[in-house]
């Protein structure tokens, strides 16, 4: 996780400089929020992929954790990304934005102020190389999804991370490469950093909004494959759906479309990538590369 500099409040500081004290209630109380976002090397320059979307909803969990002023406007946050990406002339990274609270120790908001880094890293494929063709082996968690009035489902708060961490921890402990998670009343809701999708005769099934972040590659892949004329269902699924589901698959900033091959010992469809996943992992990767009808629309140049 190589970065020369972070963006942090403003500056441009050599990356030992981005330090926040160890009093902090965002290290002791999980009071922060952050985003995960891609910038693709292109073969028209390196562009950022829905940037805008991506500051928009740092605003948005900062807003539901109840921070009353963001310190930036969404476009400072973009333009402070792209300052960043070109100040540690990447090209290709990950951009993670971080808003943390400054201040004293306490369980209110209202005492500390909040503040912004943003940090760029290069990083490859997260769930392994081979990991978007051959697949990858899911459990189902034995933890919930958090209750949508315990965390809030739609912010992406640091502290709601614990869960994901626990899940993808049990996961890969129990020789699995990630964790998929149920809602509290059972249905199928996520995964530990990714949202999921389902194929079955054709069709493409997702889990509703209601108990999942809502995210930014699972909007792009479902607009891509309204796009190609694929049926999309948006609904509660079961446990059982899954395993008897021609095609499973995850996809996130981080994962990009990802197949799933088997779930808790049982193989899905083939046991390979199916082809509704290819199609439209051929859809997201033509897109990023600037080569998809949305590319413009959704690409920021660096
Ligand atoms: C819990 C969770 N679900 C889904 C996603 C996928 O969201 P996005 O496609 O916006 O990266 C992420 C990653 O940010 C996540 O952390």
């Amino acid at each position: 996780m190589k970065s020369d500099f972070i963006w942090m409040n403003g500056e441009l500081v050599p990356a030992a400089q981005a330090l926040v004290p160890v009093l902090s209630p965002t290290l002791h109380y999980g009071l922060g929020a952050f985003e995960g976002i891609r910038c693709y090397a292109t073969p028209t320059g390196s562009m950022v992929f829905r940037l805008q979307d991506h500051m928009q909803r740092l605003i948005a969990s900062s807003h539901i954790m109840g921070v009353r002023t963001f310190p930036y406007s969404q476009q400072e946050l973009c333009e402070a990304a792209l300052a960043t990406i070109r100040k540690n002339k990447f090209t290709s990274c990950y951009i993670r934005p971080l808003l943390y609270m400054d201040g004293p120790l306490g369980l209110n908001l209202d005492v500390s102020e909040p503040k912004v880094a943003i940090a760029t890293w290069e990083w490859g494929t997260y769930l392994g190389a081979d990991a978007l063709e051959a697949g990858v082996h899911m459990m189902v968690s034995s933890y919930t999804r958090h209750h949508i009035n315990a965390t809030m489902t739609k912010s992406k708060i640091t502290g709601n991370y614990v869960n994901s961490v626990m899940a993808k921890t049990l996961a890969l402990r129990s020789g699995y490469d990630e964790a998929i998670m149920l809602d509290p009343e059972g249905y199928l809701a996520e995964c530990s950093g990714e949202n999921i999708f389902l194929v079955r005769n054709g069709e493409i099934y997702l889990p509703g909004r209601a108990t999942i972040l809502e995210g930014i590659t699972r909007d792009s892949l479902y607009k891509l494959a309204r796009d190609a004329g694929y049926t999309v269902h948006e609904g509660q699924i079961s446990r059982d759906q899954l395993y008897i589901a021609d095609e499973v698959f995850v996809c996130g900033t981080a994962a990009e479309v990802t197949p799933v091959r088997a779930i808790d010992h049982r193989t899905v469809g083939a046991g390979r990538r199916g082809p509704v996943t290819k199609a439209l992992q051929d859809a997201f990767f033509e897109t990023v590369n600037g080569k998809g009808k949305r590319s413009a629309e959704w690409l920021s140049k660096v």
